[in-house]
């Protein structure tokens, strides 16, 4: 099969495809764990959880762990937690960024406040830590507990950085590894080590899984500045209006003159900023090729990924993961 010449909506199928009798499972933990006798828990839980997402990091842990001999079932659990994970740092994310939309409908702060969605998101990092401890295999918890240290730290140094004119690359790749990649890198070696994979193996596993993450939060943020709002199912010119130093601005004022920096100055973090102002600073994006620089870089990543596949056999499975690398870029490229 000739990925290169598949659509990543054929990829994502073909994912789908595979992961399908897991994903079943999968989803009943999803169910039995948002339950409590607390009304606004599962209300609010599966609110967020029903509007779908891509399942992409879940996928990831249950192909991750088909890729080897031996899958010993953990890999449900772990599947459930990661997107537990995930959804818990999706209600924290939204009410740090102050984001209306997720998932195509109004963020789940702007219906219960931002107090509940704080709370919800974690009561579903406790219910994940619950699915991964019942595995009783202590090194799937370090890597995830320490997956969600990580995170957290991750979007902190954000914060601390927002606004922040003399953010550098190298802080853009340190927020972006943390806040996303470890959660790909995590989700792809704890599905390794479902699998039986020896440490090497989980090693290139989780390069993998952590180059795609890169990948996909590189796009994430071009798309922030070009993408549709139907198409992403939250609100574009958010990152601006958060004052959030991502790549194509950090590699736009490089090159920028005085005056357009002082603009860009006025227009990160300032939440009145209009579609007029977007577009003046989406002008100097293009002017200094930020957004097709990013993507270049993006570009980068998703080779790394594949090529971290390099020790294993050519399968079905590999072209998948190697498909995923396409699908992500291909979203914006
Ligand atoms: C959103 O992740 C958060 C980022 C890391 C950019 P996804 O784009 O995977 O979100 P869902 O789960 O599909 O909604
Ligand atoms: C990713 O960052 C969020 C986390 C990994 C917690 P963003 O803030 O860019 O994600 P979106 O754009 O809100 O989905
Ligand atoms: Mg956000
Ligand atoms: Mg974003």
């Amino acid at each position: 099969m000739d990925t290169q010449l598949e659509t990543g909506e054929e990829v994502i199928a073909r994912l789908m495809e595979v992961t399908a009798t897991d994903m079943e499972a999968v989803n009943g933990q999803i169910l039995e764990r948002v339950r409590s006798h607390v009304a606004m828990v599962p209300e609010i839980s599966s609110y967020l959880i029903e509007a779908g997402g891509k399942r992409l990091r879940p996928m990831l842990t249950l192909i991750s762990a088909r890729m080897f001999a031996h899958p010993n079932g953990n890999q449900i659990n772990y599947a459930a937690a990661v997107e537990f994970m995930h959804n818990a740092t999706l209600l924290h994310d939204d009410v740090v960024d102050e984001s209306e939309m997720r998932r195509g409908q109004p963020a789940a702060r702007k219906i219960w406040g931002n107090q509940a969605s704080v709370l919800v998101g974690d009561f579903l990092l406790g219910q994940a830590f619950m699915m991964m401890v019942e595995t009783g295999d202590l090194t799937a918890l370090r890597t995830l507990s320490e997956a969600a240290a990580v995170i957290a730290e991750g979007e902190v140094f954000q914060l601390a950085r927002a606004g922040k004119l003399d953010t550098s690359e190298k802080d853009y790749m340190e927020i972006i590894t943390a806040k996303t990649a470890t959660l790909f890198e995590a989700a792809t070696r704890v599905g390794a080590m479902a699998g039986g994979a020896t440490r090497d193996q989980q090693d290139a596993m989780a390069l993998y899984g952590r180059e795609l993450g890169l990948a996909f939060q590189i796009v994430d943020d071009v798309l922030d500045y070009g993408g549709v709002r139907g198409d992403m199912g939250k609100n574009t010119g958010d990152d601006l209006r958060e004052g959030k130093m991502t790549l194509p601005i950090i590699l736009a004022l490089k090159e920028a003159d005085g005056k357009e920096r002082d603009f860009l100055a006025s227009a990160l973090g300032n939440g009145a900023a209009d579609e007029q102002m977007l577009a003046r600073v989406l002008d100097i994006l293009q002017r200094y090729g930020g957004l097709d620089a990013a993507i270049a870089r993006a570009l980068d990543h998703a080779l790394k990924a594949r090529e971290a596949l390099a020790p294993f056999a050519p399968s079905g499975l590999r072209d998948i993961l190697e498909g995923i690398t396409q699908y992500c870029v291909a979203r914006v490229s």
